[in-house]
């Protein structure tokens, strides 16, 4: 079975257009993202982030541009590019009545994956459910529900993972719960896009972080990159860095396009 080579990037999309009627949604969206990292598409709340998750998952089809997922593209092999990725969208997708345990079981069972109790034990482990397991999913926390559902994602080691809002609606604690959940995934070499309207969750979690604003990507970079489209620091008595906030609302701000299009790749 072919997989991506070893230079070419996990997931790669040129020139994306959508609209939705008279909503011309996604305007022209490129990017790259590098095998084994984090990938963190930032965008207020109607930007078109879930758009394009639902495109490169081969839900929806784009109106123009290109699109491929693990080499394969997602519009000739969708089949292939679906073999490769799995899914989790910001509604936890997990089963209340059955436990955790039960969960995992019946998705490795669904994938067909040999021994699924054994899989199912590996990841309640790397995922600190291993007391929550034999509980029933109704009894877990919104942190341990994401958890469970991203657990569930990984059965089948897709080589990509689309995190589609994974810490919208948690509180403080879980979201660090989640994050470290996520850390660990990015570990093990899979490669992660993460969508999410929250400026700290890209400044902690990704590699890269893109700007979606106004249908196009404004500017992608790592943190360090991003904090440098600032002016220097003024120094008075104490030197303040500019925040990932600062960055992204003088961009996003009223002049900043002119900033982000020179910025950006
Ligand atoms: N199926 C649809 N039909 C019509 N409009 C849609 C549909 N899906 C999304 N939209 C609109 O497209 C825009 C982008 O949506 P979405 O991709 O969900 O943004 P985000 O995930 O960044 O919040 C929003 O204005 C949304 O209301
Ligand atoms: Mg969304």
């Amino acid at each position: 079975m072919e997989t991506n080579q070893s230079q070419a990037p996990a997931i790669s999309v040129q020139g994306l257009e959508k609209s939705y009627k008279d909503l011309h949604v996604l305007r022209g969206v490129d990017f790259d993202v590098e095998p084994g990292t984090i990938f963190a598409l930032l965008g207020s709340n109607g930007a078109g982030k879930t758009t394009i998750v639902k495109i490169l998952s081969t839900l929806l089809k784009p109106d123009a541009g290109a699109a491929a997922v693990n080499g394969f593209d997602v519009a000739t092999a969708p089949g292939n590019v679906r073999e490769s990725i799995s899914l989790t969208g910001q509604f936890a997708a997990v089963d209340e009545i059955l436990t955790g345990r039960e969960n995992l079981v019946l998705v490795a069972k669904l994938r067909h994956m040999k021994d699924p109790g054994t899989i199912a034990d590996a990841l309640l482990g790397r995922f600190s459910l291993t007391e929550a397991g034999p509980r029933k999913v109704s009894e877990y926390s919104g942190g341990m529900r994401r958890r469970l559902d991203i657990a569930m994602s990984l059965i089948g080691n897709p080589q990509v993972i689309f995190l589609d809002e994974p810490t919208t609606g948690l509180d403080p604690q879980a979201r660090l719960e989640v994050w470290q959940a996520v850390k660990e995934l990015a570990g093990q070499g899979t490669t992660v896009l993460l969508t999410t309207q929250h400026l700290d969750e890209a400044e902690h979690l990704a590699d890269r972080i893109a700007i979606l604003h106004g249908g196009r990507i404004i500017v992608n970079g790592t943190l360090a990159e991003l904090k440098a489209l600032l002016p220097p620091a003024k120094v008075e008595y104490v030197e303040k860095q500019p925040s990932l906030e600062d960055v992204f609302f003088a961009i996003v701000g009223d002049g900043g396009a002119g900033l982000g299009a020179a910025a950006s790749e």
